[in-house]
């Protein structure tokens, strides 16, 4: 599949806008590609509690499968302002589930598997 990239870097950024950030200040906007062609995006949705706030890339896998599921095929997650920034932890667990190790993942114009930035993942496959 081609992916526009350039397209995907502007759904960003733009979704960035929607962050509920009030306590970080900081927003964080996520899009993605799926194998059926349909475009997803996520943005951060923070909580007075902290703790509970949802990252921009889980806020994606819940659009995902609200509209229809599928397997994503590459993604680009960025602040608001454009500037750089990496999944966290938890997020390349989630985008594993969805997209697993040829997932392509753009955070800084460089696009790397999945399998990079979470090498020997658990995953799916290994449950009974
Ligand atoms: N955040 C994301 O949305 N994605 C990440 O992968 C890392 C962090 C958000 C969570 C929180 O709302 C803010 O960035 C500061 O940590």
């Amino acid at each position: 599949m081609d992916i526009d990239w350039a397209a995907l870097e502007r759904a960003a950024v733009d979704v960035a806008a929607n962050a509920y950030a009030p306590y970080s200040d900081f927003p964080v906007g996520a899009a993605g590609i799926v194998d059926d062609g349909r475009l997803v995006v996520g943005c951060n949705v923070e909580n007075a509690s902290l703790g509970l706030s949802l990252c921009a890339e889980c806020g994606l896998v819940s659009a995902l499968h609200a509209s229809g599921g599928g397997r994503l095929i590459a993604i680009v997650v960025r602040k608001g302002d454009g500037g750089h920034i990496v999944p966290c932890g938890r997020c390349r667990q989630l985008l594993n589930e969805v997209g697993g190790a040829d997932l392509l993942v753009d955070t800084d114009g460089t696009r790397r598997p999945l399998a990079v930035l979470l090498p020997d993942a658990f995953g799916p496959e290994d449950l009974p």
